[in-house]
């Protein structure tokens, strides 16, 4: 059986939490490990400039990503682990796609018809007001990325799978006209497993300011778990598990027998105060090894540099070669 090419793109935006890496680094880095594929990871930098134009929050963002991929165990002996920006061919690709979209292929794009939904519904005069040609143009960018390098799968959430289907419709559009030059991507969604709670008991979510930061140190990390939201019920009170955020987020990181005691103490009685420490010993028992890598290596970028440029060579290796495929297809080699 030959190996099939996954590719994962990570948009390096904000500070990694608790749901990040429970939804999608660790099943990433998973399945980065399984020899029946080759896995491609590489961090988007030029999709965080589509909405971030401040040059410090970008570039921490940047390191904060890939130190925080590599503290938690990519491993760049099996997984090419690069940055989008240091892989030019990308970007010669993405004209050419530029070229064989249509524009109205990008105006059914979800997200940018979220962002005109949103100018009319406050009345704005321009229903494209404030989007950017990089927003609108997102998908085509998206595109090539995969596209460059032959990538047979593409693990996303849901509400990136229009974004791969948009990246077989330009594959095929440019396979129809000059022969068959890309390789089709499919996406491969995760089963529905239900999203990790916030602090709040409303999705975790960066917009919801309700996180748990993956690298914070110990005694923040305990303040922040003592700030979960409860309700008045009596310590010795017997509570229902069902209705308790902490058990939620305790349950996505126990295994099932531990959950079944935790269960079995909520019946009996347990006091908020020890339910959090409960769930505090099992976060930092999960980050106390990541976070301690994290924080050797934040300070090490010479370290974190020389990872990804050995990786963007690899990278550049494939990518030249699709390049110089399609380029001879179109006309334009020499
Ligand atoms: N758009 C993706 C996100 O927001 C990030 C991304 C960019 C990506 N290029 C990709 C994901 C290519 C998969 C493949 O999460």
């Amino acid at each position: 059986m030959s190996v099939k090419t996954v590719l994962t793109g990570v948009k390096p935006t904000g500070e990694i939490h608790l749901g990040n890496y429970l939804g999608a680094i660790k099943p990433a880095i998973e399945m980065s490990l399984d020899p029946n594929y080759q896995n491609f990871l590489f961090i988007a930098d030029y999709h965080a400039f589509t909405a971030v134009h401040n040059p410090k929050e970008l570039h921490e963002s940047i390191y904060h990503v890939a130190c925080a991929w590599l503290a938690l165990g990519v491993d760049p002996n099996k997984v090419i682990f690069y940055r989008q920006s240091d892989v030019k061919a990308i970007f010669e690709i993405n004209w050419i796609l530029n070229c064989m979209t249509s524009k109205g292929l990008m105006n059914r794009a979800h997200a940018y018809k979220a962002l005109v939904q949103q100018n009319i519904e406050e009345g704005r005069a321009e229903e494209d007001h404030n989007i950017g040609m990089g927003i609108y143009s997102y998908p085509i960018l998206m595109a090539a990325d995969i596209l460059s390098f032959d990538a047979d799968f593409i693990p996303v959430g849901k509400d990136q799978v229009q974004h791969i289907e948009i990246a077989r419709d330009i594959a095929q559009r440019i396979n129809h006209h000059f022969g068959d030059v890309l390789k089709l991507p499919e996406a491969m969604v995760p089963k529905a497993g239900h999203s990790l709670v916030g602090l709040d008991g409303r999705k975790m979510s960066k917009s919801y300011g309700n996180t748990i930061p993956l690298f914070l140190p110990e005694k923040k990390l305990q303040k922040l778990i003592n700030r979960i939201t409860t309700d008045s019920t009596p310590p010795e009170a017997p509570k229902d598990p069902a209705q308790s955020n902490i058990f939620d987020i305790y349950s996505a990181m126990a295994t099932s027998q531990e959950i079944e005691q935790l269960r079995d103490r909520y019946q009996a009685g347990i006091s908020w105060g020890e339910a959090k420490a409960v769930l505090f010993e099992k976060v930092n028992s999960l980050v106390a090894g990541p976070r301690a890598k994290y924080d050797e290596l934040i300070n090490n970028k010479k370290f974190i540099d020389d990872v990804l440029n050995e990786g963007a060579k690899k990278a550049n290796g494939k990518a030249e070669q699709v390049l110089s495929r399609l380029r001879s297809a179109i006309g334009i080699s020499h």
